[in-house]
């Protein structure tokens, strides 16, 4: 009981170890406050119960000053050391390394779609889809190599859904219209669970399947042979041409068109109409793309239409993907 893995299945993510001790300091602090004030409440109502004789001399307490200040300072202490270090971990597992490879996530009624942009990779983990790749002798759900840091980046097509791996200690919502990123390192090889946690419909409870940890030999082999496969991600230099993005976006650094060239401008710091600056990251391009009028950078017309409705989230996804990597060498690693 005073061990996480007594609550949760053994952690097998390095990122991950400071939530178990984290949660078991938080189990013993409330614990023992928990058997503080109630011996205090059952110690009072024993020893002032009804017919005790009680010494009425004297003036009325108002207050203690040295009392007060205990029990303001020593919560305050505890809560300092939870704040620190829930957001040392928090931290560590919301932001990824910068070398973390990079997996899209997509969840849908009722299931999750995995893409891997550099091999070019989807899974669709249907429970049917699942079922075939045990047939096949082929790791099962979101497939991840061992002793490596991965970065989900997360979006959802339809209504609010969460990622949840216990074992990984991860549990992350996705959006609909924004992208939400978390990370973590497998340890061990094996096969874990991977739910949806927010309620979604009528098949949430059939919105599960596993994360496959396995060995870099296997992951690169499992990759090879998923290439070949016709279902893949959505092009992006594709969808930036039939979009017609370029009638308006120079991708070069040469000159603007009507709209601001997109060269290096993934992670760059842009100035606004409004007098402000945004960090151009992924939901900024996102927003750009499908909201335009929200946030125009100045020296520029607000006279981009909206692409909402005409891309889909496979579309959109290859399209911010793409504009990440122009003028970058990393391919738009943060
Ligand atoms: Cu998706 Cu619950």
């Amino acid at each position: 009981m005073f061990k996480a893995d007594f609550w949760f299945p053994t952690s097998v993510n390095a990122l991950a170890d400071g939530t178990d001790d984290l949660f078991i300091f938080i189990l013993w602090v409330t614990l023992i406050s928990m058997v503080i004030v109630m011996g205090a409440m059952i110690w009072f109502a024993y020893r002032y119960r009804a017919g005790q004789p009680i010494n009425n001399d004297g003036p009325l307490p108002t207050h203690h000053l040295g009392l007060e200040v205990a029990w303001t300072l020593v919560p305050t202490a505890i809560l300092g050391v939870i704040f620190v270090w829930g957001t040392r971990d928090y931290t560590k597992m919301s932001i990824p390394a910068p070398d973390a490879m990079e997996i899209r996530v997509t969840g849908q009624k009722w299931f999750w779609t995995f893409d891997y942009p550099e091999h070019n990779v989807r899974i669709q983990a249907t429970p049917e889809a699942s079922e075939q790749a045990r047939i096949d002798g082929n790791p099962v759900g979101l497939v991840v190599p061992v002793n490596t840091p991965v970065k989900l980046v997360g979006s959802s097509v339809d209504v609010i859904h969460s990622i949840f791996i216990p074992a990984f200690r991860v549990k992350k919502d996705v959006l609909p219209q924004r992208y939400t990123v978390s990370t973590f390192e497998a340890t061990e090889e094996g096969e874990y669970d991977l739910f949806c946690a927010e309620y979604c419909g009528t098949k949430h409870s059939g919105m599960i399947t596993k994360v496959s940890v396995v060995s870099e030999t296997v992951f690169a082999e499992f990759m090879a042979k998923e290439q070949t496969k016709s279902v893949g991600p959505a092009d992006g230099a594709l969808v930036f041409a039939s979009s017609g993005c370029a009638g308006c976006h120079a991708i070069t650094p040469a000159t603007a068109g009507v709209g601001p060239s997109l060269h290096g401008l993934y992670g760059r710091s842009e100035p606004l109409t409004d007098g402000t600056t945004v960090l151009a990251d992924e939901n900024y391009l996102r927003e750009s793309i499908m909201k335009p009028m929200a946030q125009i950078v100045e020296g520029y017309g607000p006279i981009m239409p909206s692409y909402s409705g005409r891309l889909n989230e496979d579309e959109l996804n290859a399209l911010v993907l793409y504009i990440r990597g122009l003028g970058r060498d990393d391919g738009g690693a943060l």
